[in-house]
């Protein structure tokens, strides 16, 4: 099932993946933390059911947390896709399904909402996507996989983030493809895809 809260792009690219049965994954659910964006009518258009969870309408963030999770299970996932969802998870989901989060630079450069203007800012020549395991921080789980993207002189934020999401859409199709069809395992801070191999 994949998190959305905003235009949906990478959602989509999972939608149109998944509907080649060889992907091994379809998109089950998509749950959003506001109405009336285009990740959830990208959904619609799908046949794909849909669910909202607003932080505001819960007396506590943990209520939020709890109520998003009990949503999510209704769906049975055996993976949830955060793909930008701009909402930091909770114990409750984190402790229930894996999730993985695309997140548009080289982590652990640029973590947060606004990595794209900060990197510019910065200055950096170089900078990329990152698809990575989410934990209780912001956007220092484990890394998956990452592909860096160069900045170019004239770049301003839109431009560049739209390279970079062309590069983000494949690598979180491909990432999330081989998680379903092979498997993944975690040791410390090292993910690695495919079932894991037996040493006689
Ligand atoms: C993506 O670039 C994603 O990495 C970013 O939001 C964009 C969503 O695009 N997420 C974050 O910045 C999270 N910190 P989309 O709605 O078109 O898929």
């Amino acid at each position: 099932m994949v998190l959305v809260s905003g235009s949906g792009t990478n959602l989509q690219a999972l939608l149109d993946a998944s509907a080649d049965e060889a992907f091994g994954a379809r998109v089950v659910a998509v749950g959003a933390d506001r109405d009336g964006i285009e990740g959830l009518s990208r959904a619609e258009r799908s046949g794909v059911p849909t669910f909202v969870q607003k932080v505001g309408d819960h007396a506590t963030r943990d209520q939020w947390d709890e109520a998003l999770a009990a949503r999510i299970a209704d769906f049975k996932p055996d993976l949830v896709v955060s793909a930008g969802f701009m909402k930091i998870l909770g114990s409750r989901v984190l402790g229930s399904f894996p999730v993985v989060n695309t997140h548009p630079a080289l982590l652990p450069a640029f973590q947060g909402a606004h990595a794209v203007r900060e990197a510019l800012a910065y200055g950096v020549r170089l900078t990329g996507c990152t698809v990575h395991l989410v934990d209780a921080g912001v956007d220092t789980g484990p890394v998956i996989a990452q592909e860096a993207v160069a900045v170019q002189d004239g770049d301003d934020e839109d431009s560049l983030h739209e390279r970079i999401k062309t590069v983000e859409r494949r690598l979180l199709v491909e990432i999330v493809g081989r998680m379903a069809r092979d498997g993944w395992t975690v040791s410390g801070r090292t993910v690695r895809l495919g079932r894991p191999t037996r040493r006689s």
